[in-house]
């Protein structure tokens, strides 16, 4: 088997992760880790493509997209792996996010209360069924269709 020091093949790697062979070459396709080929064409792993997998599982964790993940990866200088000062920054971006979304469920959470054996499904008047009825505020009536001098406008000319 052709392995350098330092390498793992996939079955090692799925191995020491827990991580599934299919995710990890998921993964791979989605630019998350990076393999060199054997000229038997298998897949090796340098060893500390393990904190990568570990990076991904707690971002699938913490619910961050894969694609934001890749995205940050890719910013790393030579493909690096994320080093300990680097993930301490990750990190604190996506606690931020984490609180941001904590925060956004709170507020469905208050507002789904009002829904709870109302039964009234009303676009009027249900803040979760209509959350961006902005031109409710603006006053009744087809918002988008009135001037501000009160006359109908053509549509071509919405905002
Ligand atoms: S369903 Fe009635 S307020 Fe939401």
């Amino acid at each position: 088997m052709e392995i350098e020091p330092g390498e793992m093949t996939v079955g090692q790697l799925a191995e020491r992760s827990g991580v599934a062979i299919s995710a990890l070459h998921f993964y791979e396709r989605q630019n998350l880790i990076i393999s060199r080929r054997t000229t038997g064409n298998q897949r090796r792993y340098k060893r500390d493509t393990l904190r990568r997998v570990a990076m991904i599982r707690i971002a699938q964790r913490v619910g961050i997209p894969l694609a934001e993940v890749a995205a940050i990866l890719a910013l790393l200088p030579d493909n690096r792996t994320p080093t300990r000062q680097d993930w301490g920054r990750i990190s604190e971006c996506w606690q931020a996010e984490l609180d941001r979304r904590i925060v956004h469920l709170e507020q469905l959470r208050d507002d789904f209360k009002d829904c709870v054996g109302c039964g009234c499904l009303s676009l009027d008047r249900c803040a979760l069924a209509n959350p961006y009825d902005t031109l409710a505020t603006k006053g009744p009536g087809p918002q988008r269709l009135i001037d501000p001098a009160g006359a109908p406008s053509h549509p071509a000319t919405c905002h």
